[in-house]
């Protein structure tokens, strides 16, 4: 037991541990400048930990360790905004940038004086506004803006954000350094944009749906009642502004933004101080510049009054302050008509709807087709030809429709239906989750890859055959599947872009030495949807040939161990395509032979193990002595008669002889039988 003055001691050292690593968190995740190691970072939070746990009744909310602790909501509460958090007039073009430095220089007067106005220019965020109340320096509630009176109160949530300070720095500019009794802090949430595709990503994997721009994204996580989710999602926090600030005066935005910035939050680093409307007119040139390369996304520049005296003379008017304006970046986002849907066919065979577009500028850019994503999203969108949608380039994203604006309907709006067919080559198509897939083997969109594939070194291992080559074939339409490499002629290869007469001829004789095989080689080739080269050689293993595949039943297939219902259904379905016969027939035509079991694909790794090695054999063993060496050889190997120094294995039977202890003088690695056979074992 520790006795109160004890109790007030360990008080004190957990407040300082807090302490300590509230000062490393900013430096890590506010400045990225940390300073001491992870492994040092994870050592102070543990002891704290560990003292919390001792502890429990010194837990204070601000504890860097209660980030994450509450439980999930029922629903959010609401919360009323002291101070109205307003919104701001937008303007897009330079003049009335310019109409607005006017209007407030006349609203001003002489008073105001024409140089005496300054202007702070800051990034607009694309996120969402909210207001974090810090009472004696701990973060006490988070709202969002909602309709800017009220908003949701999702405190445990914003908690979560690591660029939101629990505890807020004591003001060393200040006379007392004690933090403020009540600090209302504006600043918005958002998710930066690599860490946005990583999310959607792993959102996509998990077969959940994505989010279709980083601010839905943000918004999205932030407002989950289970904070843990909240936590998992990677949100930042940009501040850039305060409401009530007890017992502090501000006199400029240039000032509040510096004290926000001393007391531990993240500000942009690309806000500016600017004496003339002119100067910020060129550095909205200069941001837009720079909008692509950012890590979040910005909509435009915040241009504000610097004086918050001349601010509060300026006022405002329904909701909008008349000492700020946003001057936006071209819109990305645009009105269009969907003129048709088409299906586009991609290098998996994933069929993607694709809308055309009555062709419309954004950004920069004419725009005249935009993705709908996969069938799930097109429903769910509802979208239908001769629509009117809103579209979006983000970036550089493919553009894609957001959605529709169901009022202009007429009734005339046609619906989309999926093709059960391949638009490209006619085969079936299934459907996988929420994509549907073309799985006809000679499908012109997936060509290229699956020619490449059948060329790879692990399937069929056609030398000099690169991407270039394949590219060219298939462009040029010589090839309409992989088979018909084989019957290409030298004068075919010799109309192709940089082949002369040596590589044309290389390329003919590995096209002729890959025809003579083996099945699992052969099997991997076809390309047959997840079937790799592992579950190749486990076919090859249990069917005498193609042709006893190509007739197992699904329980023939699934009955061979890690062979599954799926593998066994795409088996079969590849084999069900009047496709696949033709080209299996083909193949034969082409003269294309295999061993039915010999050097496998899963054999690959023996080959390697046995290239180039001499192998002595001594003693007894149970095959002939003709047999082994016909087995070393085929595996790349060679048999000697002596040990040498340059003797790689001696295989000792029994009854080993002298042979024996000069492997044994010389280093040499000596096996035994049941270690031969385990090296040169098909598998
Ligand atoms: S100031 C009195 N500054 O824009 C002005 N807002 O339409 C109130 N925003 O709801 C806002 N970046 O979500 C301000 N640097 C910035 C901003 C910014 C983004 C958003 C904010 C607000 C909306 C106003």
């Amino acid at each position: 037991m520790v006795g109160e003055g004890g109790k007030e001691a360990v008080k004190q050292y957990i407040a300082d541990l807090r302490k300590k690593i509230h000062y490393h968190n900013y430096r890590y995740y506010v400045l990225d400048e940390p300073e001491i190691s992870d492994a040092e970072y994870d050592r102070l939070f543990k002891e704290l930990e560990e003292f919390e746990s001792k502890y429990p009744e010194l837990v204070t909310p601000d504890s860097p360790t209660q980030r994450v602790g509450a439980k999930p909501l029922e629903a959010f509460g609401t919360y009323k905004h002291s101070i109205p958090l307003l919104s701001l007039n937008s303007v897009s073009d330079e003049g009335e940038v310019r109409d607005f430095d006017e209007r407030v220089r006349k609203f001003l007067g002489e008073a105001g004086g024409a140089a005496a106005i300054e202007y702070v220019v800051e990034p607009k965020i694309d996120g969402l506004a909210m207001e974090l109340i810090y009472k004696n320096g701990v973060l006490s509630v988070g709202s969002t803006r909602g309709d800017g009176e009220t908003g949701e109160e999702i405190t445990q949530n914003l908690r979560t954000i690591k660029t939101i300070p629990l505890r807020i720095f004591s003001d060393a500019a200040s006379a007392s350094g004690v933090p403020l009794s009540l600090l209302e802090v504006r600043g918005e949430v958002f998710i930066p944009v690599g860490k946005f595709k990583d999310l959607n990503t792993a959102l996509g994997e998990k077969g959940a749906r994505m989010f279709a721009n980083p601010r839905n994204a943000a918004a999205g996580s932030v407002r989950q009642l289970d904070p843990r989710v909240t936590a998992s999602r990677p949100l930042d926090f940009f501040a850039y502004g305060v409401g009530r600030a007890e017992g502090k005066e501000f006199s400029t935005q240039w000032e509040v933004l510096a004290y926000l910035r001393r007391i531990g939050f993240k500000i942009s680093p690309l806000i500016r101080r600017f004496e003339t409307i002119q100067d910020a007119i060129r550095y909205h040139e200069e941001v837009k510049e720079k909008r692509d390369e950012l890590d979040y996304e910005i909509d435009g520049i915040v241009v504000k009054v610097n004086s918050i005296e001349q601010q509060e003379r300026l006022g405002a008017i329904s909701r909008s302050p008349r000492w700020a304006l946003a001057y936006k970046f071209p819109a990305r986002v645009e009105f269009t008509r969907v003129k048709n849907i088409v299906v586009q066919v991609g290098r998996t065979g994933a069929l993607t709807p694709v809308a055309v577009l009555e062709p419309v500028p954004i950004g920069g850019a004419t725009i005249h087709r935009a993705t709908l994503h996969n069938e799930d999203e097109l429903r769910r969108k509802d979208v239908r030809i001769g629509d009117t949608v809103v579209v979006e380039r983000a970036g550089d994203v493919i553009p894609e429709v957001v959605s529709v604006i169901k009022s202009k309907r007429t009734g005339t709006e046609k619906e989309f239906k999926m093709p059960d067919r391949c638009p490209v080559c006619g085969a079936e198509v299934i459907k996988e989750g929420p994509i549907r897939r073309c799985i006809g083997v000679s499908c012109e969109a997936q060509l290229k890859e699956r020619i490449k594939h059948f060329a790879s070194l692990r399937a069929l291992d056609i030398e000099g055959l690169g991407e270039k080559v394949i590219e060219q074939l298939v462009d040029r339409k010589m090839v309409s599947d992989a088979v018909d490499l084989f019957f290409l002629t030298k004068s075919d290869l010799l109309r192709l872009e940089r082949m002369g007469g040596k590589s044309a001829q290389n390329i003919l004789d590995a096209l002729e030495k890959s025809k003579h095989t083996t099945l699992s080689r052969l099997i991997h080739a076809m390309g047959i949807r997840h079937v790799g080269d592992h579950t190749a050689s486990l076919l090859a293993d249990n069917f005498r040939d193609l042709e006893s595949l190509r007739n197992a039943s699904y329980d023939d297939l699934v009955c061979i161990p890690e062979v599954g219902p799926e593998v066994a259904r795409s088996i079969l379905l590849f084999f069900e395509q009047g496709s696949t016969k033709e080209l299996l027939d083909k193949q034969e035509r082409a003269g294309v032979s295999y061993e039915k079991r010999g050097v496998g694909v899963a054999e690959e790794a023996v080959r390697e193990v046995l290239e180039g090695k001499t192998f002595v054999f001594t003693g007894r063993i149970s095959m002939p002595r003709e047999e082994a060496r016909g087995i070393v050889e085929r595996l790349g190997g060679k048999v000697a008669s002596s040990v040498s120094k340059r003797t790689d294995y001696v295989v000792a039977g029994e009854e080993a002889g002298s042979k024996w202890d000069t492997a044994v003088r010389l280093g040499v690695r000596i096996i035994d039988e049941e270690m031969f056979m385990r090296l040169i074992k098909e598998k």
